[in-house]
């Protein structure tokens, strides 16, 4: 079986997934570096299945919609990857689910988003909706930093900072889980702690081993689900005992949480994408 390896930099996540599939029999790996790939509309890579691992996001959602065009299956799908990029589509499709999320406003202009902002009341966080590693969020206490704010992404910010995704801020006591959903299981989870209100780990967080308790993996499922399946992370917040699903991630970083959780979660990932590929 050919397995296309669609990926830009070979980070460790990239390594681990590249050994575990170099120790499957049968398996033969092509790499797809996205640096050096040009497409004709027509036909795609000669192999039988793809696993995207691209840093890009605008790089990997079109690369995986156009290989799919040439009719070869995808981990993760295309309109998976469109809604996970996109908060305001992973917020739509959670809703549309029924997925319990933070309160979230989604506005077109300055005022229109100082009046949502208002209305949902202080602290709210205002994001990019398509952005991750926790980059450019704000936490917004007061209408002073939120016209502020509005007003340096209306004048400074590029095109991506022109449509205002904001959400209510949920206190989580420091904490919040990212758990690993492969198909219809959710393998294994960790609490990332930190002093800051951000808790990625690329933002310095530690992360340490979280039960998966069958609320998280329920929670985990159902928004996995939500946006179309396959191998996901999922963000939770712990709050007043209920759980929320923040966002989904479609090209899961694992690398800090295979000793922290006892799983090996490239394992996983890997016999989920050959038998996808069957
Ligand atoms: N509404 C919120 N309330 C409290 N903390 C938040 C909220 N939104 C985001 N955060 C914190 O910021 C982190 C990054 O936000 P997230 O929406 O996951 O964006 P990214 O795609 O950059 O990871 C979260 O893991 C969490 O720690
Ligand atoms: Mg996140």
């Amino acid at each position: 079986m050919k397995v296309g390896f669609l990926h830009s930099l070979i980070r460790k996540d990239e390594k681990l997934l590249v050994q575990e599939l170099r120790q499957r029999k049968g398996v033969e790996l092509v790499f797809l570096d996205d640096r050096r790939l040009a497409f004709d509309l027509r036909s795609g890579p000669e192999v039988d299945v793809v696993l995207e691992r691209c840093i890009n996001h605008s790089r990997a959602m079109h690369a995986l919609r156009l290989i799919e065009s040439a009719g070869t299956t995808c981990v993760n799908a295309y309109d998976v990857a469109r809604r996970c990029g996109d908060k305001i589509l992973t917020a739509t499709a959670l809703e549309e689910a029924g997925v319990p999320q933070p309160e979230t406003r989604i506005a077109f202009t300055e005022s229109s988003a100082l009046e949502a902002i208002e209305e949902l009341g202080y602290p709210v966080v205002l994001k990019p909706a398509v952005g991750s590693w926790g980059r450019l969020l704000s936490k917004i206490n007061d209408r002073e930093a939120a016209e502020t704010v509005l007003e340096h992404k209306a004048i400074l910010g590029t095109y991506h900072h022109s449509i205002f995704f904001v959400q209510k801020y949920v206190e989580k006591n420091g904490r919040d889980i990212r758990s690993f959903v492969v198909g219809d299981e959710c393998v294994a989870a960790i609490y990332r702690s930190s002093d800051h209100w951000i808790t990625n780990t690329a933002r310095g967080a530690r992360a340490s081993n979280c039960p998966v308790t069958p609320e998280i993996a329920e929670i985990s499922l159902h928004a996995a689900s939500a946006v179309g399946g396959g191998v996901l992370a999922v963000d939770l917040f712990e709050t007043e005992g209920r759980l929320l699903a923040n966002e989904v991630n479609y090209t899961m970083e694992f690398k800090n949480s295979i000793d922290t959780t006892g799983v090996n979660i490239p394992e996983r990932i890997t016999s989920y994408l050959l038998k996808a590929a069957r």
